[in-house]
């Protein structure tokens, strides 16, 4: 064999893999064997770089798009479905049909019916079988092109099988199977980062965020479902499940339990058939598209401005049950956030058992009028928490159960509860909070923060129970043998916190303001203002207006860091933990004496630059003094334009702006380091 053919010889046994795999849910080799495969290609395409293709197996991890995604238009509009949530409604959908096909409504028209996929759509282009774009439904005629994250999802063959038609889009939706989404939660709030609701919101955000690579760990899947030719060309099949036919042939993968129905009581039929064994199945659904089969029928049917004629989402009704209100609760977060929650007789709903429902605030509790003791109804829609609806008022007891009162002092720390007039949110403002603390110190210690390792929940609970820790600044005073004392905890174990805690002393300033937990002040923000102001000593002498000119953070954020900065029990803290020697400031940032021969000078950076990432070349310009803005104005002194720079290249131009590339940039840089 050349190396030529033993390369495509490989790929093709790894495409089969992986639709063995990621298709039909079905794998003939152990994972071991799988990643050998791999690791024999990736070797043969690094001895044979000629010979690497782009849509290799190897190459699903490619370059990500610079300055968010292109927005591009659709071959033709992607519709949206009209609903029924009845037999009722499915039978007059079957009247509607028949009476545009000029049929009678006895007649047993064929429709196919599949589980509706509770993702995101998206369309995916096939040029000469190969995967060319992917993108977003979007407003429905232009979309987002989200390729970069479409190709690393392996149920998405790169190339296809057979002869499928020499351009297309293939129609279907992204979504994550519940085990994946069960990890991925599970993953955020150990982060200390807010759970997704829904599997579909997370499938939304997944498919947006701009690091593929990412994308690729959260093990998203696509389902397909329709095929768009161009105007004139031959259509696929003439009947839809021949298209579901020929998608599975070329390697496609489409939901399996698809079924031609014959007639409106089939479709009923079917639909009732799905409405519990849903829950058993491995992905989340929440109802059932009835289309018409025949291709020719539905041309004559058409489409409104909104949906086709020939279809419908059924929509499973949420699931309720009833179940006795034993009690309402209140949490306290991170932020001094106090919500109420239900604690019910566990039911079993929506294929689990309930036993906590989320109840908003105080007002819902009032406006629905739920008292503990009452029997409630709760439902469970599309959200991961279910909610109580209010209360089953003729099987309220006599006399009736008391409404429920927020209570006025917080129950972990006595405090009393405050909340600001513009708000619905009850808060308890106290710092110190051993509530607060608990979440806050969890949320310290994770690892997009101060990246603690072995300071989880547990042991934050052990600390705060045992009276060890009672702020940030409590963890640099613990020793060995403190911890050591605590019960299940090792020499060794307590030995390696006490390392893992010395080491974040010197964590960059983006971490320790992330980790803080500033009200408003995510990961991004903390980032944009470590890189800005280069320690937290820096931002804390900062005005509101300094604060604001700092690109991405808006009113909002600078308004919450001040105050955060201005809190005399915040400042004391910050204090003590400077005094225990954190760093908070990162490693090259001595923001008095550093030179700053940019001061002054703002910077637009657009395309992709090779030498550094973006993070890089921003944080770089920030430090010699300069800023970064998002957009060029006659205020810009220099775009930094890398490859494929669009629209501020030419507005720069326009404007008579001088534009660097990026040699010009590093040896500006390079200058700027010398003085
Ligand atoms: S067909 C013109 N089939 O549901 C027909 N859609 O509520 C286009 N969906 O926008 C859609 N599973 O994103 C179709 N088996 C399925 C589906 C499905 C989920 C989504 C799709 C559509 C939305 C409408």
């Amino acid at each position: 064999m050349t190396p030529a053919e033993h390369l495509s010889d490989l790929r093709a046994r790894i495409r089969y893999h992986e639709e063995r795999y990621y298709v039909r849910d079905a794998p003939e080799i152990s994972d071991a064997e799988f990643d050998a495969l791999m690791r024999e290609l990736l070797e043969l395409e690094a001895q044979h770089p000629e010979l690497v293709d782009p849509d290799s197996p190897t190459q699903r991890v490619g370059g990500r798009p610079a300055e968010g995604f292109a927005t591009v238009d659709h071959l033709e509009p992607m519709l949206s479905l009209d609903n029924a949530y009845s037999d009722t409604d499915l039978r007059e959908f079957h009247g509607r049909v028949c009476r545009g096909l000029e049929v009678s409504e006895e007649s047993a028209l064929a429709y196919v019916a599949e589980l509706k996929i509770d993702g995101l759509s998206i369309a995916l282009t096939y040029e000469g079988g190969r995967l060319r774009r992917g993108v977003t439904r979007g407003d429905g005629v232009h979309g987002e092109d989200v390729t970069s994250n479409i190709r690393v999802l392996r149920s998405v063959p790169l190339t296809l099988k057979a002869d499928p038609p020499a351009l297309m889009e293939v129609r279907g939706e992204v979504y994550f199977p519940r085990a994946a989404f069960a990890r991925v939660n599970e993953e955020r709030e150990k982060e200390g980062e807010p759970a997704f609701a829904n599997p579909r919101n997370a499938a939304a955000g997944t498919i947006r965020t701009l690091d593929s690579a990412a994308v690729s760990r959260r093990g998203l899947r696509v389902f397909v479902y329709q095929i768009v030719v161009p105007a004139g060309s031959t259509l696929v099949a003439d009947i839809h499940g021949g298209v579901l036919q020929a998608l599975g042939e070329w390697g496609l993968p489409v939901e399996g339990h698809w079924t031609r129905c014959a007639g409106v009581d089939a479709l009923i039929g079917f639909c009732e058939s799905w409405r519990e064994a849903r829950h058993s199945l491995p992905f989340e659904t929440d109802g059932v598209v009835i289309k018409l089969d025949d291709m020719a029928l539905r041309a004559r049917l058409g489409a409104t401005a909104k949906f086709p004629r020939w279809a419908t989402a059924f929509k499973f009704p949420a699931e309720q049950a009833r179940t006795r209100l034993l009690r309402i609760d209140v949490n306290v977060g991170r932020t001094g956030a106090v919500t109420p929650y239900a604690v019910l007789e566990p039911v079993r709903l929506g294929g689990t058992t309930v036993q906590l429902a989320t109840l908003h605030n105080e007002q819902e509790v009032a406006r629905r009028d739920i008292r503990p003791g009452d029997l409630v109804l709760v439902e469970k829609g599309g959200d991961i928490i279910p909610k109580v609806i209010g209360p089953v008022l003729d099987a309220r007891s006599d006399p009736p159960p008391v409404p429920w009162v927020m209570p006025a002092a917080c129950p972990a720390c006595q405090q009393p509860l405050a909340r600001p007039e513009d708000e619905v949110v009850w808060r308890c403002e106290n710092a110190s909070c051993p509530a607060r603390l608990r979440r806050g110190l969890e949320h310290f210690a994770a690892r997009k923060a101060m990246n603690i390792e072995g300071l989880g929940e547990s042991l934050v609970n052990q600390l705060i129970d045992a009276g060890l820790v009672r702020s940030f600044a409590d963890l640099y005073r613990l020793t060995t043998e403190g911890l050591a004392a605590l019960e299940r905890m090792g020499q060794k174990s307590a030995a390696n916190v006490v390392a893992e805690i010395e080491k974040s002393k010197s964590a960059d300033a983006w971490r320790v303001l992330h980790g803080l937990g500033i009200r408003h002040v995510g990961e991004g923000a903390a980032r944009a203002l470590a890189r800005a102001f280069g320690s937290v000593s820096a931002l804390r002498i900062a005005t509101v207006e300094q604060i604001e000119s700092v690109g991405e953070i808006g009113p909002v954020v600078a308004r919450s860091v001040r105050a955060f900065m201005d809190e005399p029990a915040n400042a004391r803290m910050l204090d003590d933990m400077a005094a225990q020697g954190v760093l908070m400031a990162d490693a090259h940032a001595d923001a008095d004496n550093a030179p700053r021969p940019w001061a002054g000078w703002t910077f637009v950076l657009t395309g992709t630059l090779t030498g550094r990432t973006r993070d890089s070349a921003a944080e770089t310009i920030e430090r010699l003094g300069g800023k970064v803005s998002g957009s060029v104005s006659k205020k810009t002194r220099y775009l930094v334009a890398g490859t494929e720079a669009g629209s501020k290249l030419d507005k720069a131009k326009t404007l008579g702006v001088e534009v660097l590339d990026e040699a010009q940039f590093e040896a500006l840089i390079l200058k700027a380091a010398d003085l």
